[in-house]
């Protein structure tokens, strides 16, 4: 039975960003059930879930309230769009939305997922300053392997060439800065004191989105979009006054300040949205994942009253949207899964424990494969390496037996759900349900305890 449905899966079911052919015995690994912090495959082996499905499943699995919340808005009204014509679950969740973010982000433009919300913005980018008289600003800025999402934009937007080589030449004008990863700040920058002062280092990287938008033309830029803490490349939180100095510089040059908060939003960091956290104030949000916790898709780009006021005057209009956009059943799961973030203070409880978080993954560093443990929140990233005296990393042959030929097979047979990602040097990201604590990140240091171990063993 268990044997049919993972060959099945193979058969039939076409694995997204997956080889294939990495699957033994043509059997996918299927999971069947959710419970609070913890997944079941279908052989009934329970595995910790490490990274909230994708980022995702913040108020945990297995909410009846989640799943009753969907089924009344469908008895109601199974789906309308919000093309002309409003619903009521789609007006409510767009007034709590702005009501959480900062400035004045009062517009909500809902699509059904993140990539898609990426697309919105930086298409509302580009005709927000078509309709202020300065049409030829059009262009992107952002940074190297950062994932922004798959539609052809919001892939140009993406900063990773595997995931992009195929499909070029992609939309024109994206234009890559280098990242945060301040682990790396002395290669990244060639200077070597920047690889002491995490602040200095921050105002150089945030120096060379101001570099870009010069050697571009200011004219010509129309947005920068950056996450509050980088996923892809495992976990780049921003220095001190980066983010200060980004909005400077997009405020100089009359450049939208995108904050792709995809991941970061709803709680990740312990803030409904993550600028928060770092106390900048974006022109536009993007978010998706968390808003439901993953019981039903939904994404939005939140934008400024600012940027909006163009599109709201005489016949303009943003000739732009999703028929799922805004649909009503995700939007009264996402109000319902809002009320729990409220009700248990999911976000308090990620503030409170965070801390004790990093300590227990802090205490891998004494394994010889562990080079950098690093994040925010619930969202940390750990960094393997050849060398730690010389951060040596691993090339692509060892890359390939380690990370795709032993980790992730050996983490998920130890019953932790994660990911190792080498899109940028090799990590270990980590990122549970918000619900998690004490008993979980002891298990989650356990288990990658013993397998980092093992995988050093076999290098
Ligand atoms: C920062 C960021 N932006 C955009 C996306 C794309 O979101 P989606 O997969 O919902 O299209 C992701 C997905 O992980 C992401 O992390």
């Amino acid at each position: 039975m268990t044997e049919t449905i993972d060959s099945r899966a193979y058969d039939h079911l076409w694995m997204h960003f997956t080889r294939m052919s990495s699957y033994k015995d043509h059997a996918v690994p299927t999971i069947v059930k959710g419970d609070g912090a913890y997944i079941w495959d279908a052989k009934g082996r329970r595995y910790l879930d490490g990274l909230a499905g994708l980022f995702v499943v913040q108020a945990g699995h297995g909410r009846a309230e989640l799943a009753e919340a969907a089924a009344k808005q469908a008895r109601e009204l199974a789906f309308f769009p919000v093309w002309s014509y409003a619903h009521p679950n789609a007006i409510d969740l767009a007034d709590r939305l702005a009501s959480y973010a900062p400035g004045d982000l009062n517009k909500v433009f809902f699509t059904t997922g993140g990539g898609e919300a990426v697309e919105t913005a930086w298409k509302l980018a580009k005709q927000y300053f078509k309709l202020v008289g300065k049409p030829m600003k059009h262009k992107v800025i952002s940074r190297s392997i950062a994932y922004h999402g798959t539609p052809q934009g919001a892939l140009s937007i993406t900063g990773i060439p595997d995931a992009k080589k195929y499909f070029e030449p992609l939309v024109p004008g994206a234009h890559k800065v280098p990242n945060t990863n301040f682990y790396r700040a002395a290669e990244i920058s060639g200077v070597p004191e920047l690889g002491q002062d995490l602040e200095r280092f921050g105002r150089w990287a945030a120096d060379q989105v101001e570099q870009a938008i010069l050697a571009e033309g200011p004219d010509t830029v129309a947005a920068v979009f950056v996450e509050p803490v980088q996923n892809s490349g495992g976990c780049f939180p921003p220095p001190p006054g980066y983010f200060q100095r980004l909005r400077e510089i997009c405020d100089t040059y009359d450049v939208l300040l995108v904050s792709d908060e995809v991941i970061c939003a709803f709680g990740r960091l312990g803030t409904m949205f993550a600028c928060d956290k770092f106390g900048y104030v974006p022109d536009i949000i993007t978010c998706a994942k968390g808003m439901t916790s993953g019981y039903s898709p939904i994404g939005a780009a939140i934008v400024s009253d600012r940027i909006a006021a163009p599109f709201y005057e005489g016949d303009n209009y943003f000739p732009h949207g999703y028929t799922f956009g805004g649909h009503p059943v995700s939007a009264a799961v996402a109000m319902a899964n809002l009320d729990i973030f409220e009700r248990e203070g999911l976000n308090e409880q990620v503030l409170k424990n965070e801390q004790a978080f990093r300590s227990t993954l802090e205490k891998l560093s004494d394994l010889p494969i562990v080079g950098d443990v690093r994040g925010d929140g619930y969202f940390y990233g750990i960094e393997l390496v050849k060398d730690k005296a010389t951060k040596t990393t691993f090339d692509d042959d060892e890359s390939e037996r380690l990370l795709r030929g032993f980790l992730s097979t050996a983490l998920f047979d130890a019953g932790l759900y994660c990911r190792a990602d080498d899109r940028g040097d090799p990590v270990v990201q980590l990122a549970p349900p918000l619900i998690c604590d004490q008993q979980q990140f002891d298990e989650i240091e356990q288990i990658l305890r013993s397998v980092l171990t093992e995988a050093w063993t076999r290098l």
